[in-house]
């Protein structure tokens, strides 16, 4: 693989303080990116910025529910290391819950921040990529969006949200020289994963054929491979990156 294939652009990655995001952003900059960094903690993303290979990197706080901060802080990336070419849309979280006892607060958070996020910085970023005719956008989704899963209506509803979402924005902007793809991660080891016990664990090993779970660096690269000029005939596709769950 080419190891400065991004130079010269710019990427942006929500979410990307910790976890998978922070492993993509991290394969971005290998790439020659400059990296800007949106988390809901600056000082986080400040500090994931500064840890990342390369120089020009940076880390800004934002809230992605909120698309009054998300345009301000938008801009405030833009003048700051230039138009973004690369947006990851991978902030998200879980409020999971049977159905049941969800509170309205579980639905719209998981909502608004999952695919509402990544609505507001599409948005933000869309009218400069169709004027350069050039970007690349991706959504992380999660294999739970395509197959649900009992006690995580709200999360699985937002992460097939983000499937459309991608398969019309996919559709819309590919004239313009924009490709929209989404990549869905099966059980990664991550903080978001961790609340989960032993048993669980062992259960849900048991149903991945490659017989482990993935590690954030397994989703970054591929990633790094859809944003990049090797994928340039590839838009609106779902890639799961799974070890096999969902086949
Ligand atoms: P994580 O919890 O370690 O990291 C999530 C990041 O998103 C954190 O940096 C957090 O601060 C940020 N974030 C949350 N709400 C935000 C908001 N309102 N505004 C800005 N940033 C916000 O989770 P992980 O595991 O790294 O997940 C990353 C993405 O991958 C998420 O979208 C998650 O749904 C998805 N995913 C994760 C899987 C896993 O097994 N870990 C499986 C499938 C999908």
């Amino acid at each position: 693989m080419m190891s400065n294939e991004f130079e010269g652009n710019v990427a942006l990655v929500t979410g990307g303080s910790r976890g998978i995001g922070r492993a993509i952003a991290g394969e971005l900059a290998a790439g020659g990116a400059k990296v800007a960094i949106l988390g809901r903690d600056g000082d986080a993303a400040a500090e994931a910025a500064s840890n990342l290979p390369g120089s020009g990197h940076g880390g800004w706080s934002c809230d992605v529910a909120d698309s009054e901060a998300v345009n301000s802080q938008v801009k405030a990336v833009e003048s700051a290391l230039g138009p973004v070419g690369i947006l990851v849309n991978n902030a998200g979280l879980t409020r999971d819950n049977v159905l049941m006892r969800l509170k309205d607060e579980d639905w719209e958070l998981v909502m608004d921040v999952n695919l509402k996020g990544a609505f507001n910085t599409t948005r933000a970023l869309t009218r400069g990529m169709m004027k350069r005719r050039s970007g690349v956008i991706i959504n992380i989704t999660s294999v739970v969006g395509l197959t649900g899963n009992a006690g995580q209506s709200n999360y699985a509803a937002s992460k097939a949200g983000m499937v459309g979402f991608t398969k019309s924005v996919a559709r819309e902007l590919a004239s313009r020289g924009v490709r929209c793809n989404a990549v869905a991660p099966g059980y990664i080891e991550t903080d978001m994963t961790d609340a989960l016990d032993e048993g669980q664990q062992e259960a849900l090993r048991s149903r991945i054929p490659l017989g482990r779970f993935g590690a954030p660096e397994d989703v970054a690269e591929v990633v790094r491979f859809l944003a990049g000029p090797s994928a340039r005939y590839i838009t609106g596709q779902v890639l799961a990156v799974d070890g096999g769950m969902v086949i």
